[in-house]
């Protein structure tokens, strides 16, 4: 134990780093900034010192593409730390882990198993590899209407109807906080042959807590991919992929984020993985006390709000969730005469309270262990302000909204390569759609390409321009891109 701690306390890259810094040196590489030796606005700004740390791959500092020498003695503390056989440290956050563990194990034409409510980039894996994804409807909360988990028996028998599936991905936890049965799912799924990918965007904390939910590589996952810039302490775009076993090869895995991440990786990126690791090695355990201790005050103290309440643990595993991590605080604002989406941006401009997101009902606070209590105080006193503004003592009944997934009729890479046109939303019914729309965050597809466009899609898109929330797509707000079909040689079967 004594040795595993001694290790612990090295940061390889970060500490070669620093030397390198250090040095004079006679710069005859990239990048152009020569270690800042031009004053831009942003060298003036935060001084020469991040330049300093800014290298590209000068000798002595590994390569992450190939690493043997300290990236490769960082990712192997990492791994111990996060209970993997191999941690791969990604520049391009977790959408980058997640195409890779994804194109690394489904070939196109084989299937994989997912819930719905997967992130973007799990959708835009699909296009790379040429997968077919067989989706399962997650857990939804009726009252809150989003989607919190999903149900393990809806998976199992999903995994019994496609024996042929190549892998399976779940989600610990959804961007609500919420986790199924990793363990009883992950046993199954492996019995019958199958991969098993986990997007751990929102779990670094997991790893740190026995109080908080089971981790992917605890309940024995191929992959997890791992946004520690999320929940840890990294620098935002700083991820891990997490392997076990080797049921795809490492090899494999390594040629596939080489394919998808840049040749110039940022190397404070990579130091911030080295130094976040050490720090949450020694100090996450008793941060998360505080932080479980200060959202268990807090969702205490917004209860007794008016009209204000917070949907913690024992709520969701009322409605079928099997755990929950209480680092994530859920607003429940339903009984407010303003939505969500509408508080949130009053608590933003008005009361220097930044939420994670907002949804019709909800509002989402993200807790980490640099949480301050002082910001609760903000957040409380905001949120008393939007009670005594907007809680009218009556039942405020908003229109319930769909909850339905559209219908898939080809895979997103075939609709993804059709020839395309982009038409006004509300003429868009019982089209093909070729584009993948969401707001962000969360970032989660309300459409995907090859669903067939329904009443609920435009309904909901109708109502993001009503809200002026950020939607991602291609198209000019107004428009959808949908699939050309007169000018399209539909595949008979979809097999291309
Ligand atoms: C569920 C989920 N998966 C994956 C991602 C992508 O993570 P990253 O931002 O690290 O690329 C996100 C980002 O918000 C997410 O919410």
């Amino acid at each position: 134990m004594k040795k595993y701690h001694d290790e612990q306390e090295q940061t390889p890259f970060f500490s070669k780093l620093v030397n390198y810094s250090k040095q004079y040196i006679a710069a005859f590489d990239v990048p152009g900034h020569k270690r800042g030796n031009i004053q831009t606005d942003l060298t003036k700004k935060l001084g020469k010192n991040i330049f300093l740390y800014d290298s590209n791959a000068p000798r002595g500092l590994d390569n992450l593409n190939h690493p043997t020498g300290v990236i490769k003695k960082s990712q192997e503390l990492a791994s111990k730390v996060f209970h993997a056989d191999r941690a791969y440290f990604l520049t391009g956050g977790t959408t980058l882990g997640i195409l890779a563990m994804v194109m690394a194990t489904v070939k196109a034409k084989e299937k994989i198993i997912l819930p719905r409510n997967v992130h973007k980039s799990v959708i835009n894996s699909l296009i790379l590899s040429g997968g077919i994804p067989i989706f399962v409807k997650p857990l939804v909360d009726k009252h809150l209407q989003i989607a919190i988990s999903i149900k393990t028996k809806n998976i199992i028998k999903t995994i019994d109807d496609h024996p042929d599936a190549k892998a399976i991905l779940l989600i610990n936890p959804t961007y609500y906080g919420g986790t199924c049965d990793l363990q009883t799912i992950i046993e199954y799924a492996h019995q019958k042959g199958l991969v098993c990918l986990v997007d751990e965007a929102h779990g670094g904390n997991l790893y740190f807590h026995d109080q908080l939910p089971m981790t992917a590589m605890d309940a024995g996952a191929d992959f997890s991919a791992v946004s520690i810039h999320k929940t840890n302490l990294s620098l935002t775009q700083s991820s891990v992929l997490l392997q076990k076993g080797e049921r795809i090869s490492p090899n494999r895995l390594q040629a596939t984020i080489n394919i998808l991440q840049s040749t110039s990786p940022n190397q404070l990126f990579i130091a911030s993985l080295d130094t976040s690791r050490k720090y949450m090695y020694f100090h996450a355990k008793e941060g998360i006390d505080n932080v479980l201790e200060l959202s268990h005050k807090y969702s205490t103290l917004i209860n007794e709000i008016p009209g204000i309440s917070v949907k913690g643990r024992d709520y969701f595993q009322s409605i079928g969730c099997f755990d929950f991590d209480e680092t994530k605080i859920i607003i429940d604002v339903s009984k407010l005469s303003v939505n969500g989406f509408d508080i949130y941006k009053k608590l933003a401009d008005n009361h220097s309270v930044q939420l994670e997101l907002a949804e019709e009902q909800i509002l989402l606070c993200v807790l980490s262990i640099a949480q301050v209590e002082k910001d609760f105080l903000y957040l409380l006193n905001a949120l008393k302000e939007m009670s005594a503004s907007y809680y009218k003592m009556e039942e405020f009944n908003y229109p319930p909204i769909p909850l339905n997934y559209p219908k898939r009729c080809f895979r997103p890479r075939v609709a993804y390569h059709a020839p395309f046109v982009f038409v006004d939303v509300n003429d868009s019914l019982g089209e093909i759609c070729a584009e993948s729309i969401m707001i962000y965050p969360p970032g989660i597809p309300l459409i995907i390409p090859g669903e067939k466009i329904d009443a609920s899609v435009i309904n909901s898109i109708n109502s993001y321009i009503k809200n002026d929330l950020t939607i991602l797509s291609e198209s000019e707000v107004g428009k959808i891109k949908v699939i050309d079909r007169a000018n399209w040689k539909k595949p008979k079967v979809d097999n291309n």
